[in-house]
């Protein structure tokens, strides 16, 4: 089949933070106390940073989620808005602070964040039931866990019932469910799940550090229910476990300024691909051409390229974009 030309309906369920992005040479240590050399506040937050990828990929992107009632909030939701998201299904929660993300990332493009969730944790049961309308209208759901597993693992219910594909990317695994498997049951519904080598290790219980063990790690997250697993690695590619079994993809080599949101523009730029019809394998090379992009510039949706970009890219890497 031709991949198809229509603009494919994804629904986000996620979360939305504001990053506080400090530009440092190093990581401090613990009582530590380092100039740094940048600071900036850049739109962030991995289910709005996956809106974002997927929009600019182009998908028409639905959003549900929450904001407070901060100036972050307005902000955030403006910068969805700004990409075409519908942003009717983002709730403002009153005397609530909008999910905040502190980012450093280091002269190697490496990060570390501490996440204040604030109105992500408001996104409850009742939400996603007045928001079943929307997830059900969409041809794609894709979810994330920086909201609570409940109604995450409650919105894959409502796609699968109406057989609406599922793309979850369990990022971060909460404590809670560290080193115990997700419930398999969740899995089943899962069509597509997206991890990297940490999420791959803490879930399937396998500690990922080279090809053969993200291998077993895939297949054992198969195993439980998932139909399809791709394992991110980073400068060490894409594994993909699928039923033709388990074959890796190389990374793309690129100057890395900030690795921040480079998995989110995979999985948004992932699941565009395989809503217009795109194979496993051809949708994962273009989103492996998203996210290197991603990690030449600073910050999560400052970082996320255009669909014109990943083809100008593609095309200087002698690759035929495949729609
Ligand atoms: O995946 C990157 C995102 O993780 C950042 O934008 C930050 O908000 C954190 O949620």
């Amino acid at each position: 089949m031709p991949p198809s030309t229509a603009r494919p309906t994804i629904t986000v369920v996620g979360s939305i933070n504001m990053d506080l992005v400090f530009r440092t040479p190093r990581m401090p240590v613990i009582g530590e106390t380092i100039t740094g050399e940048e600071f900036r506040q850049i739109p962030g937050g991995k289910g709005a940073n996956q809106a974002v990828a997927a929009a600019r990929q182009g998908g028409a992107v639905s959003f549900v989620g929450c904001v407070g009632d901060d100036g972050f909030g307005l902000q955030s939701r403006a910068c969805l808005s700004a990409d075409q998201i519908d942003v009717q299904a983002v709730t403002t929660m009153a005397q609530t602070s909008t999910g905040v993300a502190g980012i450093l990332v280091d002269a190697s493009g490496h990060n570390c964040i501490v996440l204040a969730p604030g109105a992500n944790a408001c996104v409850s049961l009742p939400l996603i039931d007045a928001a079943a309308p929307v997830i059900q209208s969409g041809q794609w759901l894709i979810c994330q866990l920086e909201i609570p597993l409940a109604s995450v693992s409650h919105a894959i219910d409502i796609a699968h019932e109406q057989g609406v594909r599922v793309v979850f990317n369990p990022a971060p695994v909460p404590e809670a469910v560290k080193g115990l498997p997700l419930n398999d049951a969740m899995l089943a519904k899962v069509d597509y799940l997206i991890v990297n080598e940490t999420e791959a290790g803490q879930l399937a219980g396998i500690e990922v550090t080279d090809l053969p063990s993200a291998a077993l790690a895939a297949k054992t997250l198969r195993g439980r229910g998932a139909a399809t697993v791709l394992l991110t690695m980073g400068e060490h590619g894409v594994l993909i476990a699928d039923t033709s079994g388990e074959r890796s993809m190389p990374a793309l080599k690129v100057e890395v300024v900030d690795t921040t949101a480079a998995g989110d523009t995979f999985v948004g730029a992932l699941s565009v691909g395989l809503a217009h019809g795109l194979g496993i394998d051809a949708a994962a090379m273009e989103a492996q051409c998203a996210a290197a992009l991603a990690v030449t510039r600073l910050g999560a949706q400052t970082s996320i390229p255009s669909r014109a970009e990943v083809e100008q890219f593609m095309r200087s890497l002698a690759m035929t974009p495949s729609r």
